[in-house]
């Protein structure tokens, strides 16, 4: 089974505002609202693909059990730890003539309900894999990933991670099967420029060497690079036509890759690469027809 872990789940109010003042009180010529989380996103992936998993978070408030209803809906099966207080937060987006984001703090996840997450993870055995996506809210110290991945790790069962920073590098030394930093988390982590593709090898390479067994980069319209624990080095170009809205193009690569990689690393690269591809190239989304249609090219 896998288990998507979100800790910040969010839902966008995206509201689009023709010729946005600010200081004044405008009118919205639309207005949606969009559940997001990077696990939840992976899961939704993973779906689309027929890979079962559970989604587990914190989810907080009225706004939280929208949420939870929503992936009711759409038939993820879930388990979120009910946080005591505040609520899930909702980042907003304003469209206009360029796009403003206010993206929320989101609720405090106290010791007790931390500790009710890892308990939730107990149930996890070898066979299984663990994800762990995005960032953390603040007052979680950064190495909760490394405590998840290590005792995920001491249950036999695989973890894949996707974060930044310390939150990420702390993680390593508990050796997660799979890393997917993108270019720019990848200069942060090695603390460079990296100019060519030689540059980006030898920051994914210092990443397995610190304990990453595979390490997926995946490079936007440029399409990926992935380091193998058996020591290859894949490189493919980008799957898809224009990108329409990219957000989410990121987990529904690494969705896409783990749903197929008992077939191997060529093949589960291509399955990132496509459902990655059919994202960018989505308003929303990809659909499991939009992502096979690009594997299948
Ligand atoms: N503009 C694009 N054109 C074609 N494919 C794209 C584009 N943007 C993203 N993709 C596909 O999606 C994959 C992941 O995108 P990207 O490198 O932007 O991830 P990311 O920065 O982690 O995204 P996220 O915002 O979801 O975290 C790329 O490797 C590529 O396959
Ligand atoms: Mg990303």
């Amino acid at each position: 089974m896998f288990y998507t872990v979100t800790f910040n789940p969010c839902i966008d109010y995206v509201v689009k505002v023709d010729g946005l003042k600010m200081g004044e009180t405008n009118r919205a010529s639309n207005e949606e609202l969009q559940f997001g989380g990077k696990g939840i996103n992976v899961s939704y992936i993973l779906k689309q693909l027929g890979v079962e998993s559970v989604a587990l978070g914190f989810s907080a408030g009225f706004v939280g059990e929208a949420l939870l209803q929503h992936l009711d809906e759409v038939g993820l099966k879930s388990d979120f730890v009910r946080l005591k207080n505040g609520n899930t937060r909702i980042n907003v987006k304003l469209k206009g003539e360029n796009e403003t984001e206010i993206n929320a703090q989101g609720p405090e996840i106290s010791n007790d309900e931390l500790n009710e997450l890892l308990l939730k993870l107990e149930r996890v055995t070898a066979g299984d894999t663990v994800i762990l996506s995005g960032s953390v809210p603040k007052g979680v110290d950064t190495d909760i990933y490394a405590k998840i991945v290590e005792a995920v790790g001491n249950k036999g069962a695989d973890t894949v991670v996707d974060a930044t920073g310390e939150l990420l590098l702390n993680t390593l030394k508990f050796r997660p099967l799979l890393i997917k930093p993108n270019k720019s988390e990848l200069e942060v982590l090695s603390g460079k420029r990296l100019e060519s593709t030689e540059d980006i090898l030898d920051a994914a390479f210092g990443l397995q060497k610190k304990g990453a067994k595979n390490v997926l980069i995946s490079l936007g319209a440029d399409g990926a690079l992935l380091v193998t624990e058996t020591g290859e080095v894949f490189c493919e170009k980008a799957l898809g036509g224009k990108p329409v809205n990219t957000v989410g193009a990121g987990d529904s690569m690494l969705a896409g890759f783990l749903s197929e990689l008992n077939n191997g690393f060529l093949s589960a690269l291509r399955m990132g690469l496509a459902a990655g591809g059919a994202t960018a190239c989505s308003l929303t989304l990809a659909t499991r027809d939009e992502i096979l249609r690009l594997f299948n090219i």
